[in-house]
């Protein structure tokens, strides 16, 4: 089975979305992605999103919606990513070389990883019609 990546599309109260940019591996630092990581073994996916966004961004998250279905990575992974905002913590860029929040008119100024774009595009077609 393929391993499970979870993702989250953080939205603040001004509908801008967090980017964070990669530190590593070599090959993706530098481009941006929506924060998560890998689903533990014998752990949920609600509960391996709460865990990541605590542990890279050093917030509480409130999860929403789903974002579209299984989104393919490469290495025989799938992204799941879901809306989220934040209601607790207090957010900094733990294991991200920078974190940005992007207005609407903002979305595309920074390098997404390929396999985020396609989200990052479904993510503003979700806030744009909610
Ligand atoms: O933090 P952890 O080691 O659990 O996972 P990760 O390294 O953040 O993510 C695992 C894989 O998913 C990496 O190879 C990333 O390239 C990919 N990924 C992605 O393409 N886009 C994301 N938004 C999150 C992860």
């Amino acid at each position: 089975m393929d391993t499970i990546v979870v993702g989250a599309a953080i939205v603040d109260g001004d509908g801008r979305l967090l980017a964070a940019q990669r530190a590593e591996p070599p090959e993706l630092a530098g481009g941006w992605e929506l924060p998560g990581g890998k689903v533990d073994p014998g752990e949920d996916e609600y509960t391996a999103l709460l865990r990541e966004c605590q542990e890279e961004l050093g917030v509480v998250i409130k999860v929403g919606d789903r974002v579209g279905g299984d989104w393919p990575l490469n290495g025989g992974y799938v992204l799941r990513v879901w809306l989220a905002e934040i209601v607790g913590g207090s957010l900094e860029a733990r294991e991200h070389l920078e974190l940005r929040w992007l207005s609407d008119g903002e979305l595309y100024d920074v390098p997404w990883l390929p396999a985020d774009l396609p989200i990052v595009r479904a993510v503003q077609k979700a806030l744009n019609e909610g």
